[in-house]
């Protein structure tokens, strides 16, 4: 078998991502109620290492991959750029030879896509997009786990984005590419998600519509999804918090989407800007969920990166 990497939902493909799925509700199901940190029955990773690589900030990426390394029977272990040699300029591709030979996979969070892709070329050992500054698929691997959970099949599914065009967003429009669901897109101009991954799902008969009118958007959508207007690493400017203004998610724009609509937001959140309390605390928030979800859903990816699945 090939290396399997997990640098984009493509690296695994629709069948391996609905099999991840699967065995993310079943996993979860069989482990209710026990310890968080006891391992699984089958304790499928016994022995095995993941290394965390994080070149900016996390809480639930983070404690997530720990937690689903001991709950397969496995360990992880960090290392930030602050106090790593790679924070000193030690190149990645040296990095990757290194730890290729001290881990069994290896989880990335940076700045840089070609960073987690250079890693990927070196390494020899699975490595796992754990955030780049271009997509976050770990989190819609447990958005989709959370929808599903929650009875929303997801062909077809009207999923509406409300504000920065951002590397969220990039990973949620390849779901929608490898699932068949439509995506209605509302940033302010300037703030478009990059092209290709617009292409990407209308070429794989996604619908995605690209809009300024919020409201348009939200009518009539299934799930209602935004994520903070300043990601980390981008200037947290004042012309930028004025034009995301618009695309506050509260209770008007959630009335003019389905009743049963959920909303949706990988978190941390700013309440008061991109989302109000009223919706974020509200009975269709569905958003910490989606953060526990994190745990199963990374479990399916070692899963599969190990060739497990
Ligand atoms: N959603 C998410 O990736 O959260 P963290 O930045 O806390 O890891
Ligand atoms: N778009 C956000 C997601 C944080 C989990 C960021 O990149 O900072």
């Amino acid at each position: 078998m090939d290396t399997r990497h997990f640098l984009s939902l493509s690296d695994a493909g629709g069948d391996a991502l609905a099999a991840m799925l699967a065995d993310a509700i079943d996993r979860k199901a069989a482990r209710a109620g026990l310890p968080r940190g006891r391992a699984d029955a089958d304790a499928p990773l016994a022995g095995h290492v993941l290394g965390m690589i994080f070149e900016k900030a996390s809480t639930r990426t983070r404690v997530s991959f720990d937690i689903a390394m001991r709950q397969l029977g496995g360990s992880a272990l960090i290392l930030d750029s602050g106090t790593s040699q790679l924070g000193r300029g030690e190149s990645v591709a040296d990095t990757a030879r290194v730890l290729g030979r001290m881990v069994d996979a290896i989880m990335v969070r940076t700045d840089d896509h070609a960073k987690a892709e250079e890693l990927a070329r070196h390494a020899g050992v699975p490595v796992i997009n754990g955030l780049t500054d271009r997509s976050h698929p770990c989190q819609i691997v447990a958005d989709l786990l959370t929808l599903v959970e929650r009875g929303k099949a997801l062909p077809g599914l009207e999923l509406a984005w409300m504000g920065d065009g951002n590397n969220v967003l990039h990973s949620l429009l390849e779901a929608a590419a490898l699932f068949r669901f439509n995506v209605r897109v509302a940033t302010p101009a300037g703030y478009e998600p990059e092209m290709e991954f617009v292409d990407m799902a209308r070429a794989a008969g996604s619908t995605v519509t690209l809009t300024q009118d919020a409201a348009a958007a939200a009518a009539g959508a299934d799930v209602v999804v935004t994520d903070t207007w300043v990601s980390m690493g981008q200037e947290h400017t004042h012309n930028k918090l004025a034009a995301m203004a618009p695309y506050q998610v509260g209770s008007k724009l959630m009335a003019g989407a389905k009743r049963d609509a959920l909303f949706l937001h990988c978190l941390p959140a700013h309440v008061g800007e991109e989302v109000t309390e009223e919706v974020f605390e509200g009975h269709q928030s569905a958003v910490f969920d989606e953060a526990e979800n994190r745990i199963h859903a990374q479990k399916s990816i070692l899963l599969w990166c190990f060739g497990r699945l």
